[in-house]
């Protein structure tokens, strides 16, 4: 990414988990990117590959979808049709020439703020090494 400018990441966030460990990461006061907006979702599984590509269309340099580790979903089976998803999504990024590492998957439990914080960090690294989302200029210009 060029000049200074910080990539935006938008995360869709699993209320059982993923978000309850971002809570407890603002709660215990752990440098986090600003530059990251959260939307909660009650299950991975909520996270429907066209927000993905919505999102990415719409500007964001990178979408990541937080949810229970397997086995854990309060759904039971939500997150493995999550990790499908996400897959599938991955690889029609690759079929239209994106990078598939700007959509990323990840467990993380409600007591894993430090993951959360790791994972949002070297997201946000990998991003800055990657060209800038084209889509950013239409929308924003
Ligand atoms: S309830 Fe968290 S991933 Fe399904």
């Amino acid at each position: 990414m060029s000049g200074n400018e910080e990539p935006r990441v938008l995360g869709f966030l699993c209320n059982w988990c993923a978000y309850a460990g971002a809570d407890l990461a603002g709660v215990s006061r752990l440098q986090l990117p600003a530059n990251f907006c959260v939307i909660r979702t009650m299950c991975s599984a909520r996270t429907e590959p066209l927000f993905l590509f919505k999102a990415l269309l719409g500007g964001m340099d990178g979408v990541l979808v937080a949810g229970c580790h397997p086995g854990d979903c309060h759904y039971q089976r939500g997150n493995y049709f999550t990790r499908r998803r996400l897959v599938m999504v991955q690889e029609i990024l690759k079929a239209l020439n994106m990078e598939h590492e700007r959509v990323r998957l990840h467990w993380i439990s409600a007591s894993e703020c430090s993951l959360y914080q790791k994972v949002l960090t070297e997201f946000i690294e990998d991003l800055k090494g990657m060209e800038r989302n084209v889509a950013r200029d239409e929308v924003f210009l």
